[in-house]
C-alpha cells in the first residue's frame, strides 16, 4: 500500500513497433485501471536486450515508448513512468531472486522456447531468467495487481511461486500480486495467421496493426484480414479470424460481443472489416496526435523521465534494503 492505496506495476518492452495487441491488451486497461491504484509503469529496457538490439534504436525506441505511455492518457505527475535501467534494485533483486528460482521452473517457460526457437545464435543466459527479472520489477514495488495479456500470466504464475516460496523462508517481505486480464482482448492474434500471437517480431507487416500506422493502413490491413469462407460473422471456435476480429471491434468501442455479432447479422465480410478497422482508427488518431505533439516537447518529457526515476528509486530500495536485511547481507555503516 502507498498512501492508502493498492500498487500496480506492469512494463512494456521497448523492442519493434508497438502493436494494437499491446495497446488493447495492456495498456488500454493500464489507463483504465490508473485512478483506482498507485502505478508504476516501466519502459523494461533491460528485458530488452535478451534479444540483439542497435543501441541507438533502443534509446530511441524508449524515449518513444515513454512518451506513448503518457499520450495512450497516463498522468505523468499521478503515474510512475520510468526506464527499468534507471533504477538499478531492479538487477540486484533479480539476483536474490534468482537465487530461489529452479531451474526447472524457468525451463517450463513457453516464451524462453519460443524465443530460443528463434534466435538459435543467441540464447543467453538473460532470455533464460528473463522471467526472474520480470518477478523482481513486480516484487520491488510489493505489487498488488499486474495487468498483462494473456502470453504473460505464465511468468505472473512464477512470480508468485518465487514470492511465497521466499516469504515462506522469511515471513512475509512480499505482497503476492494477482494477474489482471481485460474482460475483451487478452490475446490478439495475427491478421494473417488467427492461430497465433499479434506480436512485434512478426516479418510480416500485413499481420499487425502498428499503433503508428496511418488510416489508410489500417483500413487496407483490416480489408485483408484473413478470415474463411463461412459468409456469418459470427463467434465460433472454427471463425478464427472472424472472432479476432470481433474481439479488436469489441475492445476498440466497449460493445459486448452478442451486440456486435447482432450489428453484423446478414451483412458481408467487407462491411464488417470496414467497421472493424474504423473502430481502430477511432482510438489510435487522438494517441498518434498526442504523441506527436508531445515528441516536439523535450524539456518535458527530460523532467518526466528525471522525477519519476527518483520515485521509483526511491520505493524500489526501500524493498531491496529489506530483502538484503533477510537474506543475511551486513548492515551499512552510515
Ligand atoms: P511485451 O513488451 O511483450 O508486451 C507488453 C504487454 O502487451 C501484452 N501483449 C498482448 N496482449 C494482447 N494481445 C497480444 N497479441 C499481445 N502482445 C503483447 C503483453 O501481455 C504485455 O502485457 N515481459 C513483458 C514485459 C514486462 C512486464 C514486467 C510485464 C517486464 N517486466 C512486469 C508486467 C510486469 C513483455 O515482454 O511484454
Amino acid at each position: 500500500m502507498i498512501d492508502n492505496k493498492k500498487v500496480l506495476f506492469s512494463g512494456m518492452q521497448a523492442t519493434g513497433e508497438l502493436t494494437l495487441g499491446n495497446y488493447l491488451g495492456a495498456l488500454k486497461n493500464w489507463v483504465t485501471l490508473c485512478d483506482e491504484y498507485e502505478c508504476f509503469y516501466s519502459v523494461v529496457d533491460m528485458h530488452s536486450i535478451t534479444v540483439r538490439q542497435d543501441p541507438a534504436e533502443l534509446r530511441k525506441r524508449a524515449r518513444n515508448l515513454l512518451t506513448l505511455y503518457i499520450a495512450a492518457g497516463l498522468d505523468p505527475e499521478k503515474n510512475c513512468l520510468y526506464y527499468q535501467s534507471h533504477v538499478s534494485a531492479h538487477a540486484e533483486l533479480a539476483w536474490i531472486l534468482n537465487c530461489y528460482a529452479y531451474m526447472g521452473e524457468l525451463n517450463r517457460m513457453t516464451q524462453f522456447k519460443d524465443k530460443a526457437a528463434k534466435h538459435t545464435e543467441n540464447i543467453n543466459t538473460g532470455l533464460y531468467t528473463y522471467p526472474v527479472l520480470m518477478a523482481a520489477d513486480i516484487l520491488l514495488y510489493q505489487a498488488d495487481v499486474v495487468p498483462v495479456g494473456k502470453d504473460q500470466m505464465q511468468h505472473l504464475e512464477l512470480c508468485r511461486d518465487v514470492a511465497q516460496r521466499f516469504n515462506g523462508i522469511y515471513g512475509d517481505v512480499f505482497t503476492i500480486p494477482e494477474g489482471y486480464l481485460g474482460k475483451v482482448g487478452a490475446k490478439i492474434m495475427s491478421l494473417q495467421d488467427p492461430e497465433r500471437k499479434m506480436s512485434k517480431s512478426d516479418e510480416n507487416a500485413n499481420a499487425s496493426i502498428y499503433l503508428m500506422d496511418d488510416p489508410d493502413t489500417i483500413m487496407r490491413k483490416c480489408k485483408r484480414a484473413v478470415t474463411d469462407s463461412l459468409g456469418c460473422v459470427s463467434y465460433g471456435e472454427e471463425q478464427p479470424g472472424i472472432r479476432n476480429l470481433l474481439d479488436i471491434y469489441c475492445a476498440c468501442n466497449g460493445k459486448s460481443t452478442e451486440e456486435a455479432v447482432k450489428e453484423f447479422d446478414g451483412k458481408g465480410y467487407g462491411e464488417f472489416k470496414m467497421a472493424v478497422g474504423e473502430s481502430v482508427v477511432t482510438v489510435l488518431k487522438p494517441i498518434q496526435e498526442r504523441f506527436t505533439q508531445l515528441s516536439t516537447d523535450k524539456a518535458y518529457i527530460d523532467q518526466i523521465i528525471k522525477n519519476n526515476a527518483e520515485k521509483a528509486n526511491y520505493y524500489a530500495q526501500k524493498t531491496l534494503r529489506k530483502v538484503q536485511k533477510k537474506v543475511g547481507f551486513p548492515e551499512r555503516i552510515r
